[in-house]
């Protein structure tokens, strides 16, 4: 597996491989690697013949009062999963690379950046829209691989890649589990013992939405008072938002519909932890 710096790099890799015919994958991540991205990299190796995985903590996503400094960096141990998983290139470029001096294009998906995590993380999904537009345009991905536990990411990626008639295609992978039913993400390390046990709200939360959904309840009300319920039995968990929207749009919608998007999103400590489930 090569390890490649450069927008130039990674653009000749992907333009060596299509004149071979060979269908290229993306996944990206900002690295510190979990089996939520082990499972992007099998998906994208099932459905493509060449894998590029970008591992790039991006600072325009990062508030200033958020974790950009302390987000966790595991560079090496990245680099032996993406190659145990038969990823072909990692591309890790500098942030010079992707922000050249003086840089000042951005990508703003108006509207739905300013709705669920875009409304308590003003900025957030602009610098997640930028980067990877760059991503897109340097990798000339036929496929990019991304998770569901980041629901109204993949929402905001869906409408910018509409917009922009770009030619990468957006595949969304089911959501990853501890046991426990904690979904994983990179920030779970910070979780002290007893936060770890606290946070458990979010996904017992969720699997009593998909429970009474199961039992034929669709009013969202009902659903969110439920969810409420959970929360109120765990009070160190800050609840930022519980909601059941439009998975295109993020609108609230009436009644919890076939693909609606119920999510959750909570403070436990310093940490701020998401989850979902899309009605079935
Ligand atoms: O989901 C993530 O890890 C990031 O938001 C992404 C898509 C890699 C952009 O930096």
């Amino acid at each position: 597996m090569r390890i490649v710096r450069t927008v130039d790099e990674l653009r000749a890799w992907s333009r060596a491989n299509r004149k071979e015919c060979k269908t290229i994958g993306l996944v990206p991540t900002m690295g510190a690697l979990h089996a939520g991205h082990a499972s992007l990299i099998r998906a994208a190796r099932e459905r493509c013949d060449a894998v590029a995985v970008s591992i790039f903590v991006n600072p325009t996503q990062f508030g200033p009062n958020e974790d950009f400094a302390k987000y966790p960096r595991t560079f090496d141990a990245d680099c032996a999963l993406a190659a145990s998983l038969g990823a072909e290139v990692v591309f890790a470029p500098a942030v010079e690379e992707l922000y050249p001096e003086g840089a000042e294009t951005f990508v703003d998906v108006e509207g739905l950046s300013g709705r669920l995590d875009g409304a308590s993380r003003p900025g957030h999904f602009r610098g997640v829209a930028t980067v990877v537009s760059k991503l897109f345009i340097a990798a000339e991905a036929d496929l990019a691989f991304f998770g569901q536990k980041d629901a109204a990411q993949v929402a905001v990626l869906r409408r910018m890649t509409k917009d922009l008639r770009l030619a990468t295609e957006i595949v969304v992978c089911p959501i990853v589990r501890e046991v426990d039913g904690l979904a994983l993400s990179s920030r779970n390390i910070y979780l002290t013992a007893p936060q770890r046990h606290q946070a458990l709200a979010l996904s017992r939360a969720i699997g009593v939405v998909e429970s009474l959904v199961g039992h034929g309840q669709r009013n969202v009300p009902t659903l969110i008072e439920a969810v409420e319920a959970v929360f109120g039995a765990e009070p160190d968990v800050r609840v930022d938002y519980i909601v059941c929207v439009d998975w295109a749009t993020l609108e609230p919608v009436e009644a919890a519909t076939q693909g609606t998007l119920f999510a959750v999103a909570a403070w436990v400590g310093e940490t701020r932890l998401i989850d979902n489930t899309i009605i079935g």
